[in-house]
């Protein structure tokens, strides 16, 4: 794997790669409409792009955000040369089936090399995004932090490197060959000098948890013993999202809120923006929301984007504006059986709508070939219950969700009778509905 005498050139590649990029975009005339909206528009504070992560940069930077943004963490994958899964949990017959699909790879057929310059071109990309008072966390574990490290120190430069912060967990599995590898390291870089860091505390117990009663040192006991209050080290003992986690959303590689919450309360003030492109259960969007920071996250992959969707429905975020770059045809169709419409009064109006049945195109559908036939039954006699997610938007702005309903745990099938109430009309809804295995399916219906 070692490509020690070849980095420097990966680098300078990569270097050149990335601003003939940005060359290219910064000849694109920047609508000042989507400037004034991305940026200033309270009423869409926050961005989740579908795509490949270059891409959803590149718009940012149309968009007007380059350093815009305080804080941008990434979680990269890890070249594991390992595919990463989704569960899905069906009701059939009142029997429960679980069915995996993969999530997202992270094989690389260039291999090292191929790997290193995916996350070196978009690490030069992220830094024209970053703002004055910016840092980048870079996530990653022992079998690339080492690269990574000496292309941090050249692209945001040594004397911008504040820490490796090692976190440390717990987690199934030892070996008898090696000591067990139960830490990630996260690079923190600053782009400046001039960066936002709001010291964190944490307990250090007293030696022998006994109280020390130092002068002028305040003193706190828990079920443990003695401790003082500290500000943060670098090695974070904090445990991953388990099985019997109530976090856990069965996204493999799914990242603690508690370490998200640290890194954002650190590294932002209430008005940043925080930046997640690798973002795939949307651990650091949800953290920002709930931290009332905006946010801009970014994932290519489907079942990333529903997992998101879902989390942020379920905390209620505020209204975000979903971009797609995917350009790729729906497989699903929705057949919907009514759409009515009921004046309530002056400014209110009662929409009713009718779901019909849905369907999936079986041969796009990327499954094991052993779980089709189960699929196709459950489409005969249950299709509803293949949609996870289902919204409804209004006008052409994806972000003003009328209503919204998803499978939560244990939930039953969505609903496919109901109504909201708006206070204009427009010429028509778009139902935006995902699959349980995450892909998109829209249909626009006029009501007037
Ligand atoms: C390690 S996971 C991130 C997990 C996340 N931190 C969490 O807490 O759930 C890496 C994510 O990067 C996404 N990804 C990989 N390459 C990408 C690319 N080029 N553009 C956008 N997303 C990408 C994958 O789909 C995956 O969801």
């Amino acid at each position: 794997m070692s490509i020690i005498f070849e980095l420097a050139d990966i680098i300078k590649d990569c270097e050149v790669k990335a601003y003939s990029l940005l060359e290219k975009v910064s000849k694109t005339p920047i609508s000042n409409e989507i400037v004034q909206r991305s940026l200033n528009d309270k009423n869409v504070d926050n961005l989740l792009y579908h795509g490949d992560n270059i891409d959803a940069i590149l718009d940012l930077i149309v968009r007007g955000f380059k350093g815009k943004i305080d804080l941008i963490y990434i979680d990269p994958p890890f070249f594991t040369m390992a595919n990463y899964n989704n569960r899905v949990e069906l009701n059939y017959l009142g029997e429960k089936k679980i069915i995996e699909y993969k999530a997202y790879t992270d094989t690389y057929k260039g291999g090292f090399r191929e790997y290193i310059e995916m996350v070196t071109i978009r690490l030069f990309l992220m830094k024209e995004l970053l703002s004055d008072k910016g840092s980048i966390y870079v996530h990653i574990d022992f079998r690339t932090v080492h690269y990574i490290k000496i292309i941090m120190d050249y692209i945001f430069g040594l004397d911008n490197f504040l820490n490796e912060v090692i976190w440390s967990y717990k987690s199934g599995g030892t070996s008898k060959k090696h000591y067990s590898r139960k830490h990630d390291n996260i690079l923190v870089y600053s782009k400046t000098k001039n960066y936002i860091f709001n010291p964190q505390k944490e307990k250090s117990y007293n030696r022998g948890f006994k109280p020390y009663k130092f002068k002028g040192v305040m003193e706190y006991q828990d079920d443990i013993g003695w401790y003082t209050l500290v500000n943060l080290k670098d090695v974070w003992q904090i445990d991953m999202v388990g099985r019997t986690s109530r976090e856990r959303l069965g996204y493999d590689t799914q990242k603690p809120e508690s370490l998200l919450e640290r890194i954002i309360l650190t590294s932002t003030n209430e008005d940043s923006i925080v930046a997640d492109f690798f973002s795939g259960s949307g651990t650091t969007i949800a953290v920002a929301e709930k931290n009332n920071r905006r946010w801009i996250g970014a994932d290519c992959g489907n079942s990333s984007i529903l997992t998101i969707m879902k989390r942020m429905g379920k905390i209620k975020s505020k209204p975000f504006e979903k971009i797609s770059l995917m350009n790729k045809p729906s497989i699903g169709t929705i057949r919907i059986r009514s759409v009515s419409y009921e004046i309530l009064s002056n400014n209110e109006y009662k929409i009713k709508v009718k779901l019909d049945d849905f369907h999936i195109n079986l041969e796009q559908l990327n499954i094991n070939k052993k779980d089709i036939e189960l699929i196709s039954n459950i489409l005969e006699n249950d299709s509803i219950s293949l949609i996870d997610y289902i919204n409804v938007s209004f006008g052409n702005n994806t972000a003003i969700i009328v209503y919204e309903d998803f499978k939560d745990k244990d939930a039953s099938n969505i609903q496919t009778d109901f109504d909201f109430i708006i206070d204009s009309l427009e010429e028509k809804i778009c139902i935006n509905i995902i699959d349980v295995f995450g892909n998109a399916t829209q249909e626009d219906i006029k009501i007037l």
